[in-house]
Formats: structure tokens, sequence, C-alpha cells
């Protein structure tokens, strides 16, 4: 069976729809000191898919909770598909005394789980945290799909070096355009962004900036303000992960954003690519 995360509802549903297994439907009960008690009366059969996005703390209890309760049930097999793992962004120890967050929250999932399938982890390097065999998967080339097809000279842009190969997959998936990257300064203290734009010239096209994961939305926005200074056309975002947190939507709004795209790892307006045929076929 399938058993869905409460933060990965709809993306369950497609994914059993895509499989042909059955879909549980846990009880995620609240109660009133915070605590919650995800059960699955209905779990039937010897093989578990859990799917959970890990998207806030809660989640991340509940989906410890879910795998545990379908192993209760009699499951003799558990994968668990983290759609989006949250953490994963502190991936090191940063400065003295950080923890490797993605470490730790791997060695929790692993205890509960026989395999781990990952969609497009910050690093892919992620999966050596966990002690059970995970399967990478990158959604980035299906954001594609979700772009109109009659893009003027696209330019494909990562906010900065790490995002250029994610830039290049959409940008090969689409079958047309350029790709290039910014560069990009955070304030750790503040969270402040600063991109630096590239030479390349976007006057009169159509930009597409593509990343992992839009999360407070100031990369984009930044990227999104800097392009528009330079006469480009429309610009698009394209994210595997719309966190979309806080005010994001509307600081991209504010910046000239024509159009947020963003898979349904995290379940949001702007879902518009589901990744349930590329799990599916891991699965
Ligand atoms: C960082 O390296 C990531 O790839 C994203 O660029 C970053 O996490 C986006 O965060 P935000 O939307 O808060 O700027």
């Amino acid at each position: 069976m399938i058993v869905p995360g409460s933060a990965s509802q709809a993306l369950s549903a497609a994914l059993a729809a895509e499989t042909g297994r059955s879909l549980a439907t846990p009880e995620y009960h609240w109660f009133p000191d915070g605590e919650e008690r995800a059960a699955v009366p209905d779990f039937a059969g010897d093989e578990a898919v859990v799917v959970a996005t890990t998207d806030s703390n809660d989640a991340f209890v509940e989906l410890l909770q879910l795998q545990d309760a379908v192993r209760e049930a009699g499951a003799d097999r558990v994968t668990t598909v983290l759609p989006y793992m949250g953490y994963a962004r502190q991936d090191r120890a940063f400065e003295a005394g950080q923890p490797v967050s993605a470490r730790a929250v791997a060695r929790a999932v692993s205890t509960g789980t026989d395999r781990v399938v990952l969609v497009t982890p910050h690093e892919a390097d992620v999966a050596e945290f966990f002690d059970v065999p995970v399967d990478v998967l990158d959604a980035s080339p299906l954001l594609a799909e979700a772009l109109p097809a009659d893009l003027t000279e696209p330019l494909f842009l990562g906010p900065d070096e790490s995002a250029e190969s994610l830039a290049v997959a959409v940008r090969d998936a689409y079958g047309a355009g350029e790709t290039d990257f910014f560069e990009k300064e955070r304030d750790y203290d503040t969270g402040e962004v600063t991109v630096t734009p590239s030479d390349a010239a976007v006057a009169g096209r159509d930009v597409v900036v593509v990343d992992d994961i839009i999360a407070t939305g100031s990369t984009m926005s930044e990227a999104v303000a800097a392009l528009h200074e330079r006469d480009c056309d429309a610009v698009y975002t394209a994210c595997v992960h719309g966190m979309l947190a806080a005010n994001a939507r509307t600081k991209l709004a504010a910046a000239g954003v024509e159009r947020v795209v963003a898979s349904d790892t995290i379940e949001r307006a702007a879902s518009a690519v589901s990744v349930a045929p590329l799990v599916a076929d891991a699965l």
C-alpha cells in the first residue's frame, strides 16, 4: 500500500494511481498538548511505501510514526519516499558546534525503513547519511512541461553556480535555449541575498531561473529583479521544491515574475507538475 504523510496526500494518490497500488487512509490525530498520533487503521499487505515530505519538524515525527504503524500492522518491507527532505541543506557543520542536521534526520529515518527514495535533494551526497539503500531521483527535467512552448530565445539560468546543472537539465528537457548562471552571496546572519548578474545578453529574451528550492524567495526575487533591470522579456521561475514560505510568493510577484512553476514534492498552488511517474518508475 501507498501510505501518505499528511503533507503528501495529493502526490500519494497520484502515485497509487500510477502504480496500481492501493492507497491507505491514515488518521492524523492531534492532541491538545501539540503531540500527533498518525495511525494507519486500514493497512493491509506486506509492503508499505510511506510517502512523506518532511517540510516541518512535525512532518518528521509523523513519518517516524507512520513507519512504525505499518510495521505494527504487519508490513515486512517498508520503502520511504521523501519527495522533499527537510534539513538537507545543513549537510555539514558550517561553523564550530553546529550539527550535520541532514545526517541526524537520515539516521532517524533509516531506523524505520528498508529503502529510501529521495527526489532532487539539495546535494546528492546526502544519500550517504542513510543506513539503508537510497535511490536519488532528479525531477528537474519535468519542470519543462509546465513552461510555455513558445518562449522567445529562452535563457535557462541558475541563480548560483550550483544550480546551473538544474538549468541545463530543464533546458535539455525543453529542447531549446542557452544556459548561464549568476553569482550569489547570502549574509549568513540576516539571510539577505545579493546576486551578481553574468554578462549573458538578456534584453528581449524570456528567461527561466531554475533552482532546487524556493524557500523564502530571496534568491529568486533578487534574480528576477536583476533580470528586469536588464530589460529581459518575461521571467519564469522553476523549482522542484516550491516551499514558498512566509511572503515568498509576494516577493516574487513584486519582483515581476511571470509565473512560478514547481513540482508536487511540496503541495502548493504552484505545483504544476507531478513527480508521481518518476517515483513510480523507481518503485
Ligand atoms: C541554496 O543553495 C538553494 O539551492 C536555494 O537557492 C535556496 O535554498 C533558496 O532559498 P531562498 O528561497 O530562501 O532564497
